[in-house]
């Protein structure tokens, strides 16, 4: 009998916390903000801009939108950055991925200010991560973290495997599981007999971008399975890596799509803002 873990109801019970918060440092004359960069016409990035601002306004986090059009260049933005980067309203910023292919991605991640970095995607962020010793975490990962939290889902000890090694999500997934004590492997396109590997795993990560890619034959009985997948099987509907009809009898704990990871990215998004925010009162 499996247990599904519920990432609406976890990401409702951190908003509220967040609210609260974002509340009390209104009340001390700070006002918490998000400037949210959109450049072009993407429509999945357009749902995930306008999501991230619903969620701000949630939380009484104020948002300020710049959809910027195709053809900007790269010094357009990275002279939008620097005047948000000197703005002292914008507490974080966030510049919606992927950006149109003239735009290098690195160099729009490296300009934004590290303290305003609510993706924690600048390599200062990335390396403090590493260390240990953070401010802001990645949202997709952290979000991970805290579901397991809330599950009481422990990491010590566990083999944990994760397939996939971005650096949105598999690299730092790795790093966070190996923080809180997991005996990690990272998997990828290059493994070598992945469904032997996979079936070590007591806590098993999918961030593969692959619908029905994780089948029941690759988890171990027993196995917490987190699905960060979003994709669109051949019906055009919603799915994650995971076939998770087959898969969820085996698993003690398991992430459904939708409904699991994605809504905890964004509230990791509204905690790191927070952050941002109480770091600046300082
Ligand atoms: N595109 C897909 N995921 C993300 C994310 O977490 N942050 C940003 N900025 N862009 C993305």
């Amino acid at each position: 009998m499996y247990n599904l873990i519920d990432g609406k109801k976890v990401s409702e019970h951190v908003r509220e916390e967040i609210k609260e918060q974002v509340t009390e440092l209104l009340k001390n004359g700070k006002e918490t903000g998000l400037a949210v960069i959109i450049v072009g016409n993407d429509p999945a990035s357009r749902v995930y801009v306008n999501n991230k601002k619903k969620g701000c306004e949630q939380v009484g986090i104020k948002s300020y939108e710049y959809a910027l059009p195709e053809e900007t260049t790269t010094e357009q933005l990275l002279s939008l950055i620097e005047t948000l980067n000197s703005d002292s309203k914008v507490d974080g910023i966030l510049c919606q991925l992927p950006l149109p292919s003239h735009i290098d991605e690195n160099t729009a991640i490296n300009a934004i200010s590290p303290d305003k970095d609510v993706d924690a995607f600048h390599p200062i962020n990335t390396g403090h991560i590493m260390i240990g010793d953070h401010s802001f975490l990645p949202c997709t990962p952290a979000g991970i973290m805290e579901m397991l939290k809330y599950y009481d889902i422990s990491a010590d000890g566990k083999e944990c495997v994760v397939i996939g090694r971005s650096n949105i999500v598999g690299k730092p997934m790795a790093m966070l599981l190996l923080g809180a004590n997991g005996t990690v492997t990272v998997c990828h396109s290059r493994t070598k007999n992945l469904s032997e590997v996979t079936r070590r795993a007591d806590i098993l990560v999918s961030a593969v971008g692959r619908a029905n890619f994780v089948t029941a034959d690759m988890v171990k009985d027993g196995a917490v399975v987190i699905d960060v997948g979003m994709n669109r099987n051949g019906s055009g509907k919603l799915c994650g890596d995971v076939d998770f009809e087959n898969v969820k009898e085996k698993c003690s704990y398991i992430t459904p799509v939708p409904g699991g990871v994605g809504p905890m990215t964004i509230t990791m998004l509204l905690k790191n803002t927070l952050t941002a925010s109480k770091n600046h009162l300082n």
